[in-house]
């Protein structure tokens, strides 16, 4: 319970900084670049990280609330985005008719289907909440995931997600190598 008043007070916060600032024509800091280009129409919604968490400055854990307490950082529910996106709320300046999508799967209660980039092999284990807690930055795995627009690929910075890249940064940082750390 005391989590969720959180969450929706860090939303209602959003959103007091943000809806003064919708009528008027310019974004504060940079314009968004959220473009549809052919190549990211592979992502169901074209969802901007940059405009999110670069120019609204929305923590990575505000939606990905998972990443400091288990495996997965979890992609959020429909029902995070409509905190702010609900009708009569953000409709979106630049591309308006994926913010109507957003709209549809919630009201016809379906999950928007995301697709995936980055997954290990299944005999790997890779937990994010022991590297949250080690301080290693999302950034320092996923790159400069607050100036991307709509995720299509891997960043450079996840070397494949190859066992020498893990390892590499094991070694780099005094982790585990135990084999039976990473396999199941
Ligand atoms: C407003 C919600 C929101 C915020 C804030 C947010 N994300 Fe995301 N993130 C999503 C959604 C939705 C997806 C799934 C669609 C996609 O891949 O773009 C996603 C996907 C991702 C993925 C790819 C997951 C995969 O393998 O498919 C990574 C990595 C990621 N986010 C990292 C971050 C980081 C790092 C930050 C902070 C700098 C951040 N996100 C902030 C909503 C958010
Ligand atoms: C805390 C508030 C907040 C949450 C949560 C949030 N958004 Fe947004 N979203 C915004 C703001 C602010 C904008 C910028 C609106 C603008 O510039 O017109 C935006 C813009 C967008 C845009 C681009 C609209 C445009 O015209 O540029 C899309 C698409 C979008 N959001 C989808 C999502 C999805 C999908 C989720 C859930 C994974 C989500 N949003 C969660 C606040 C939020
Ligand atoms: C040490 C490298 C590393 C760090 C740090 C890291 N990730 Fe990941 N991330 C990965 C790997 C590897 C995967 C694929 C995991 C899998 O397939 O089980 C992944 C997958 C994801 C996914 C896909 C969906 C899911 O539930 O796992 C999201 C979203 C994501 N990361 C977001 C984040 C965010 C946000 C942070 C920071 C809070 C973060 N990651 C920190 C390496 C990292
Ligand atoms: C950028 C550096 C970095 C990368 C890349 C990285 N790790 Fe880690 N990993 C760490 C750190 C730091 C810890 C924390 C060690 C601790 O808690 O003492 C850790 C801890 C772990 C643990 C827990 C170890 C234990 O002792 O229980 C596992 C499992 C793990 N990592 C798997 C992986 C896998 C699998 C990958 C690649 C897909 C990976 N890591 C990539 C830095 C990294
Ligand atoms: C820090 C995490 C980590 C540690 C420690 C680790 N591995 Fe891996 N290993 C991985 C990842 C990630 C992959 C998946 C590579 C891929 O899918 O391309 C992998 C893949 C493999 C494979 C499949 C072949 C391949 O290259 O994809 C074998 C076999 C293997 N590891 C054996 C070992 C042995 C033996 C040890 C101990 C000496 C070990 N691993 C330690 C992360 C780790």
């Amino acid at each position: 319970m005391k989590r969720l008043w959180l969450v929706a007070g860090i939303g209602a916060v959003a959103l007091i900084l943000t809806v003064p600032l919708l009528g008027s024509r310019q974004a504060p800091g940079e314009a968004p670049e959220a473009e549809a280009t052919q190549e990211n129409l592979s992502q169901p919604i074209q969802f901007p990280h940059n405009t999110h968490a670069g120019q609204w400055l929305i923590d990575c854990q505000y939606c990905h609330f998972s990443a400091e307490r288990s495996v997965d950082a979890g992609i959020p529910p429909v029902e995070t985005c409509i905190g702010c996106h609900r009708e009569g709320l953000i409709a979106g300046r630049t591309i308006p008719e994926e913010v109507v999508k957003v709209r549809e799967h919630y009201n016809s209660g379906t999950p928007i289907p995301w697709r995936r980039i980055y997954k290990v092999s299944d005999h790997v284990h890779f937990p994010h909440m022991r590297h949250v807690a080690a301080g290693v930055t999302c950034q320092s795995c996923h790159g400069e995931v607050q100036e991307m627009g709509v995720l299509t690929e891997m960043a450079p910075q996840a070397g494949n997600l190859k066992m020498g890249w893990c390892v590499s940064c094991h070694v780099e940082r005094g982790a585990s190598r135990d084999c039976t750390v990473c396999h199941y």
